[in-house]
């Protein structure tokens, strides 16, 4: 540590101390669950907000595809993944926003790299949907544990204990459900708090807008309040606990069971529940292992890691933003890191807290947090930043693309450009690059998992880059790893295409799911490797 370091850092513990207060997660869903809501209704109750719809716009949550990058001009902000940050009881919430709908990109996934705990929220009516599964694989491969949140129960839906059996059959996670819906789906009175043994009354309030009061009644007095609704509570959540299905620290920690939760994120009943198994529940940041498997404890000296770029919002400048999750350490704006990747100093007198749509300056971090850096033209998602000790952390890893294209430069003149641009989009973690001498170095396929992948990258070819590029989008849906002493032979099969990434890692595209099914069916002697995701 340099001597101005030692001078300026905290006292012994308190590093632990303020990583220990941390929580940093991030909500993963399927589009209309009811993320925002849920949001809203967290920083509401949280007191970060006095009124539900101060965090995400209703218009920005509406957006379609084609007025994103205008929209984030006029804000100024990005409305994909933020991070939001608010205290609770004697906890510092940050909720990293995973982007849905049409803006799902590489960076919903890439964000679950920086939470240490993820909160699944289900539509009561729908049970588990595709894109809560592929986000749930990332979690899994990851270790990451998982809260599952069961939201909508004010209206009619399935039933509980039909949705608990799906999610352990399903995705072998086991629900230990820590409240008990009072009420069917549809008839929400409250919750049996299955660790106390009490009942939870909740009330409306007006168009949900304000926090919900909620009235806790002992046991005793719960059938006098909710009658036969209370009976049957009891009577399930006794049938839970004789299935083995309460809280456990160990098998939550590790992966294997989630504490379940049910809730009304529109009518805001529940959200306090959440909240309180967040602080009390949830693991802290713990440090994390370097490149070379030494764990860095949080008391190291500073090192962070980018999760996300996020660039081209401003183009007249060129403003570009780098959000890093705090590892270990103290961050304190004005201190000069050092950016692994390349041994150079980085300044940050920018450093920025998002929440919501608003960005404030930052001025100090702990383990947990997230700064936003800006003027990070040379920061790239996976990068390592560190004071006085180095440190590498492990890059983050591809995620399986689902949406293939091939790119041309619009204008031949262009090439050196084209080449150019496209290369630092894929350094830059815009979209994937693979290649293949069929079809040659001017025709590159561009693979995302997201579509919304290739109007950014189409975009900034044009505006920022100078190399206007036209897509041209091919017939694959699903990506393999393959050996390359098989290429041959998967070239020479109907619908599959084999393409190089730039890291020299061989991939195979087939056209669909099934027709990967089917090969695989018919030559189990060939290997194919998953990608992160793949399997969603
Ligand atoms: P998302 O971010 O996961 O996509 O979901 P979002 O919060 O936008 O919610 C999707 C729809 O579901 C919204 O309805 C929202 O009001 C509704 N919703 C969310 N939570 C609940 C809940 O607990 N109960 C009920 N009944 N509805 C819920 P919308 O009709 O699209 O919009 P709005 O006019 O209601 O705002």
């Amino acid at each position: 540590m340099t001597e101005n370091a030692l001078a300026a850092a905290p006292p012994a513990g308190r590093i632990s101390a303020e990583a220990g207060r941390r929580r940093t997660f991030a909500v993963i869903s399927h589009p209309d669950a009811g993320k925002s809501t849920l949001t809203e209704a967290l920083a509401l109750h949280a007191r970060a907000i006095t009124e539900a719809g101060a965090v995400h716009g209703k218009a920005g949550r509406r957006s379609t595809v084609s007025d994103w990058m205008d929209m984030e001009k006029a804000r100024g902000i990005s409305i994909t993944s933020t991070a939001l940050q608010f205290p609770y009881r004697e906890c510092v919430i940050n909720l990293l926003d995973t982007p849905g709908h049409a803006d799902f990109s590489e960076d919903t996934y890439r964000v679950l790299t920086a939470v240490d705990c993820a909160v699944m929220l289900i539509d009561a009516a729908k049970g588990l949907e595709p894109q809560t599964l592929k986000l749930f694989q990332v979690c899994k491969h990851r270790g990451i544990p998982i809260i599952t949140v069961i939201n909508k129960w004010d209206r009619p839906g399935r039933h509980a204990l039909e949705l608990i059996d799906e999610i352990q059959s399903r995705i072998g996670l086991r629900p230990t459900p820590l409240t008990w819906p009072v009420g069917i789906a549809g008839d929400f009175k409250g919750v049996l708090d299955r660790r106390t043994g009490g009942f939870i009354r909740f009330t409306r309030t007006a168009g949900g807008a304000t926090a919900a009061p909620e009235e806790h009644i002992a046991a005793a007095d719960a059938f006098a309040a909710a009658g036969v609704d209370w009976e049957t509570a009891v009577e399930e959540s006794e049938l839970l606990s004789m299935d083995g299905s309460d809280y456990d620290r160990s098998t939550f920690l590790g992966g294997e069971s989630t504490p379940t939760l049910f809730t009304s994120a529109a009518l805001n009943f529940g959200v306090n529940q959440l909240l309180d198994v967040l602080a009390e529940l949830a693991p802290a940041p713990s440090g994390a292992a370097s490149v070379d498997g030494a764990l860095r404890e949080v008391e190291s000296p500073f090192s962070a890691f980018v999760f996300k770029v996020q660039a081209g919002m401003d183009s007249s400048h060129r403003d570009r933003i780098a959000y890093a999750r705090v590892v270990s350490g103290t961050f304190e704006r004005g201190d000069v890191l050092t950016h692994a990747a390349t041994g150079k100093p980085f300044v940050t007198k920018y450093a920025q807290s998002v929440f919501g749509q608003q960005r404030a300056t930052l001025d100090t971090a702990w383990p947990g947090d997230v700064i936003g850096l800006a003027n990070a033209a040379a920061l790239r998602p996976g990068d390592t930043l560190y004071v006085d000790v180095p440190v590498q952390y492990p890059p983050i890893p591809s995620f399986s693309p689902e949406h293939f294209a091939v790119a041309r430069g619009a204008d031949p003149s262009k090439h050196k450009q084209f080449r150019r641009g496209i290369e630092q989009l894929e350094q830059e973690g815009v979209v994937q690059v693979l290649r293949s001498d069929r079809r040659g170095e001017q025709a590159p396929v561009l693979a995302a998992v997201g579509p919304m992948q290739f109007e950014v990258a189409t975009h900034r070819m044009a505006t920022e880059i100078g190399a206007p590029i036209s897509l041209e989008s091919l017939p694959y849906q699903v990506a393999r790893v393959v050996d390359p002493a098989d290429a041959e032979f998967m070239n020479r099969q109907v619908s599959a295409e084999v393409l190089t990434r730039t890291d020299g890692v061989m991939l195979v595209l087939f056209s669909t799911p099934w027709r990967l099914e089917g090969f695989q069916r018919d030559n189990p002697d060939v290997k194919l490797g998953s990608l992160v995701a793949a399997e969603g």
